[in-house]
């Protein structure tokens, strides 16, 4: 990994500030000052100081699962099991990126790398969610334009929201915000109930096909800068 990116991933700034760091002569490796950013280092093996400081390098990580009913996006298990059980390999830095609702199904990302998460989360583009909708009865059409033009929630306007119709009791719906129970609550609005939902499409990122529910695997770094580049 490069010096620079290896010091933005641990905390210290951008790559524009980790290359000042290292023209200011501050960061060893292995105990020899060096002053070129882009010098390729073995994060598990060579130590790394700034400024007299040792990193303790943390491995990104960075997953996709097609989450199944009946677990909760949590650490602790309270009426449900929590997702992270159903990882091999437990780590206690991990969180979501956007929850899922226990009887939700499909896409969720889960990272340590909370520039990851703030950038679909809080970003300043505008990620979308894409949610298959089955609905208790077929969904009125006169709703379209109001989700289209934002409906009321929280006190706020939510965003343009899309419909596409599958069938009369089946939607893709798209989303901008992440609020508590969303869909569920658009839903009612609009008059009807969800029966099932799963979560399909986070920016211009698809649940992967090939996952079967409760199965995950790491992103790519193709997928991973879809949000970060
Ligand atoms: N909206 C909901 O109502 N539930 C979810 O799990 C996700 C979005």
């Amino acid at each position: 990994m490069r010096l620079d990116k290896f010091l933005a991933h641990n905390g210290y700034g951008t790559r524009k500030d980790t290359k000042t760091l290292i023209k200011k002569k501050l960061v060893s490796v292995n105990d020899n000052i060096v002053s070129d950013s882009g010098y390729i280092l073995n994060p598990d093996n060579d130590r790394v100081t700034v400024d007299g400081e040792l990193i303790e390098y943390v491995e990104n990580v960075y997953l996709m699962m097609n989450k199944p009913a009946g677990y909760i996006c949590s650490h602790d298990a309270v009426e449900y099991p929590s997702v992270l059980e159903l990882i091999d390999t437990y780590r206690s830095d991990l969180f979501f990126v956007g929850r899922l609702d226990a009887d939700t199904e499909g896409l969720l990302l889960i990272t340590n790398d909370g520039h990851f998460s703030h950038a679909i989360a809080h970003g300043k583009r505008n990620i979308h969610k894409q949610y298959l909708v089955h609905l208790e009865k077929p969904f009125d059409k006169r709703f379209i334009s109001e989700l289209l033009e934002g409906i009321p929630l929280d006190d706020t306007i939510l965003k343009p929201a899309t419909v596409e119709m599958i069938d009369d009791n089946k939607i893709l719906l798209t989303i901008a915000e992440g609020k508590y129970h969303q869909v569920k609550r658009m839903m009612h609005h609009c008059e009807n109930e969800v029966i099932y939902l799963k979560r399909v499409k986070i920016g211009s990122l698809n649940l992967d096909p090939s996952l079967k529910l409760g199965a995950y695997r790491d992103l790519t770094e193709e997928e991973i800068n879809l949000f970060t580049a």
